[in-house]
């Protein structure tokens, strides 16, 4: 499989024939590798529904009728806007597709959608094309990052086939001011022990301007993790 860096949160996860988009913030992203038009997911998943991750959402969805995975409060918003084909977890449940599946797990955050519901922000654990990704979400630095590989093997995968722990990427937020900063993100590889790390939710604005180059040197210093930095746009076979 391959991921897909859109720029900012948003990633696609691509397995042959089929695309997972996670956190679609296209229009209004200054960093944005794409447009809204252009993208054909059969499945959107959100962490929350802050406008940088909830994004164009709707207007992909009611174009291309992809399944939707939101925690129960924004799929019930998101169901008034129009769409079908939701799946409605909460944190610790899992969503089984044909193509594999997403698990919702803590995240440290706030969120409240654009059109005002209260939300409960989550990071995705997801399995595709024999691969484990994590998505941080947005959060803050917590002990139970550490408890995010077991749930990962607890959902499916046995640790054994994927060497190195369960989970093969962490797309990780480390611009601060929103989230954690690249330091508090040096501890979070240690805590989630994923084989490689993307860094994300950087740059896009002047308050999360942050040194890529520097995380990924202090986390390959301590040999915590692989840190494949992406420009937006750009590709990744894990
Ligand atoms: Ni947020
Ligand atoms: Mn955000």
């Amino acid at each position: 499989m391959e991921i897909r860096f859109l720029g900012h949160s948003a990633f696609e996860l691509v397995d042959g024939a089929t695309t997972v988009l996670i956190d679609p913030f296209l229009t209004g992203n200054p960093k944005a590798a794409t447009t809204a038009e252009e993208l054909h997911p059969d499945a959107i998943l959100l962490t929350h529904g802050h406008a940088d991750h909830i994004g164009d959402t709707v207007q992909i969805a009611k174009r291309t009728k992809p399944a939707v995975v939101a925690i129960v409060e924004i799929a019930r918003e998101l169901a008034e806007d129009g769409l079908d084909n939701l799946h409605e977890p909460n944190i610790g449940g899992t969503v089984r597709f044909d193509w594999g599946w997403v698990k919702l797990v803590p995240a440290w955050h706030t969120s409240t959608t654009p059109k005002g519901t209260v939300n409960t922000p989550a990071g995705l654990l997801v399995h595709i094309g024999g691969k484990t990704i994590y998505h941080l979400g947005d959060t803050g630095l917590f002990s139970d990052l550490a408890l995010m590989s077991g749930m990962a093997s607890r959902a499916g995968v046995a640790v054994a086939e994927a060497p190195g722990g369960a989970i093969d990427v962490a797309l990780m937020c480390i611009g601060g001011y929103f989230t954690m900063d690249r330091f508090d993100a040096v501890e979070a590889a240690r805590l989630v022990g994923a084989r490689q790390i993307i860094p994300c939710h950087y740059d896009t604005f002047p308050p999360i301007e942050t040194d890529a180059q520097a995380f990924k040197t202090d986390v390959e210093a301590e040999g915590l993790a692989e840190v494949v930095v992406l420009e937006p746009g750009a590709r990744h076979e894990p």
